[in-house]
């Protein structure tokens, strides 16, 4: 099953077991105690569709009942039953500074002692605007919104806009949050036009969204030379890090910017997880490459609620109230939600603080990676900045249909183990890992010894 469509499909694990009680073997026989995180999800399935506000924490793909996390330090969190865990899902990657960090905890406590929201502007929306404008070549103005998915409708929407034009070009194998348009996968055959991936998408919106494998220029050009009049955007993952991590080269990207000048067609990027991961500019930065519309979530706001939209000043110009594209939401700039991302992003500004974490993380892998091959494991690990990926594959992977689903099915063992060697990953294999300041030497060392154990496990 691809991660998309684990996504889209994780309640119907639910369907056909009436009692409602899910079950599942795990591969490997735990010995971890979740006598409390099974209490509490036995009661989450009677309240929440699959027992869970966010599908993907289900740990359906994996097995087993969902952990139910109770406190989180530094690097580390701890489970209802007291079991703790060296953490490298970071909530999905906002916490590139660890949880709990004192700063950002001292700023939402500071703000939230005034209030939580006024539905007017406050001070801080300018500070936290400023702190990105004034550090990123790629942003002259920026709308602040509550969610990566909202971020990327309103840049497609404000791409519409300003070109005039309504389908969009995406790639299988990017994810872009839960927007109607984007919940999309490639037609058949010649019929480029998307299927949506998700039932209550109407055909008419899908077919606005043409669907292109990753790593292939030609394609891009070939779509562009036939649709190029009906085609407002090209939005990209310029690190696709949501099924895997499908590292794309600067030539291609690079490639992409080219086309999309030369066909007056937008480009966006979305750095939902590389904004302020890989680098303060993002992937942006870190390729060189001027993106139109860029967005933004996770990281920009420190683990509270947040997303972001920015473009050049004369592109945003043509966002309500200034222009004619429509985009409002009664808790954007949340104060304390904005406080925690300007804190966060202080330090994120600090020297060294980028290649401290990419040191860190390229320890770690090569370790792993050191394991694997002594033991002629077919284990690739990739990775950039702080972000990796344990992949089943014995060459490096750049697409999405490259993924061999059967080798996916290593990973549940993997998991199981990871667990009881008391290392916590996203519960997917299609999900990237995440490292964070608060992984010291101890943690890591720990992690790569863990790591590699599971791999034996998985593999003996
Ligand atoms: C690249 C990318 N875009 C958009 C989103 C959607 O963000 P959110 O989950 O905050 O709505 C995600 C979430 O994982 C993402 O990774």
């Amino acid at each position: 099953m691809s991660f998309l469509e684990e996504k889209r499909n994780l309640q119907e694990a639910y369907i056909g077991h009436p009692s409602g009680v899910y079950i599942c073997r795990m591969e490997t026989k735990s010995t971890i105690n979740r006598n409390t995180s099974s209490e509490l999800f036995r009661k989450a399935k009677a309240l929440f569709p699959g027992g869970v506000n966010s599908p993907v924490r289900a740990f359906k793909s994996v097995g087993g009942v969902p952990l139910f996390i109770k406190e989180g330090k530094g690097c580390r969190i701890t489970d209802e039953d007291g079991n703790t865990f060296i953490d490298f899902c970071c909530s999905w990657g906002p916490l590139i500074l660890g949880h709990a960090h004192p700063q950002v905890q001292e700023a939402i406590f500071e703000t939230v002692r005034r209030g939580t929201s006024f539905g007017a502007p406050t001070r801080l929306e300018n500070e936290l605007a400023e702190l990105i404008i004034d550090n990123n070549r790629f942003v002259e103005k920026i709308r602040f919104v509550s969610s990566g998915t909202e971020a990327v409708m309103s840049a497609v929407r404000l791409a519409r806009g300003v070109t005039g034009k309504d389908k969009i070009i995406k790639f299988d194998g990017c994810y872009h949050g839960h927007v109607d348009a984007l919940l999309v996968k490639a037609g058949s055959g010649l019929a480029t036009f998307g299927v949506s991936t998700s039932a209550g998408i109407p055909e008419a919106f899908a077919s606005q969204t043409i669907v292109l494998p990753l790593n292939d220029l030609d394609k891009v050009e070939d779509t562009l030379k036939k649709f190029a009049d009906d085609i407002a955007c090209i939005i990209i993952e310029p690190i696709p890090a949501n099924n895997g991590l499908l590292l794309q080269g600067r030539e291609y990207l690079l490639g992409l910017r080219k086309l999309c000048d030369e066909y007056g067609v937008l480009l966006i990027f979305d750095e939902v997880i590389s904004g302020f991961r890989v680098g303060f500019e993002g992937a942006a930065g870190l390729y060189d490459i001027r993106p139109d519309i860029v967005t933004y979530g996770k990281i920009i706001g420190g683990g509270m609620p947040v997303g972001a939209y920015g473009a050049s000043a004369e592109i945003m110009g043509k966002v309500a109230p200034d222009g004619p594209v429509y985009q409002a939401g009664t808790l954007s700039g949340n104060p304390v939600a904005m406080a925690a991302g300007k804190a966060t992003l202080t330090e994120l500004l600090k020297p060294n603080v980028y290649k401290e974490l990419e040191k860190k993380t390229n320890e770690l892998v090569r370790r792993v990676q050191g394991h694997a091959e002594s033991r002629a494991y077919e284990v690739k690990v990739a990775h950039v900045g702080s972000i990796f990926w344990v992949s089943f594959s014995d060459k490096p992977i750049l697409r999405a249909d490259e993924i061999d689903p059967k080798r996916m099915e290593n990973f549940k063992r993997f998991y199981a183990a990871l667990l009881e060697e008391g290392v916590y990953f996203g519960p997917s294999g299609y999900e990237v890992g995440f490292v964070s300041t608060a992984h010291d030497k101890d943690a890591l060392d720990h992690a790569a010894h863990a790591i590699s154990s599971a791999l034996d496990a998985t593999f003996d």
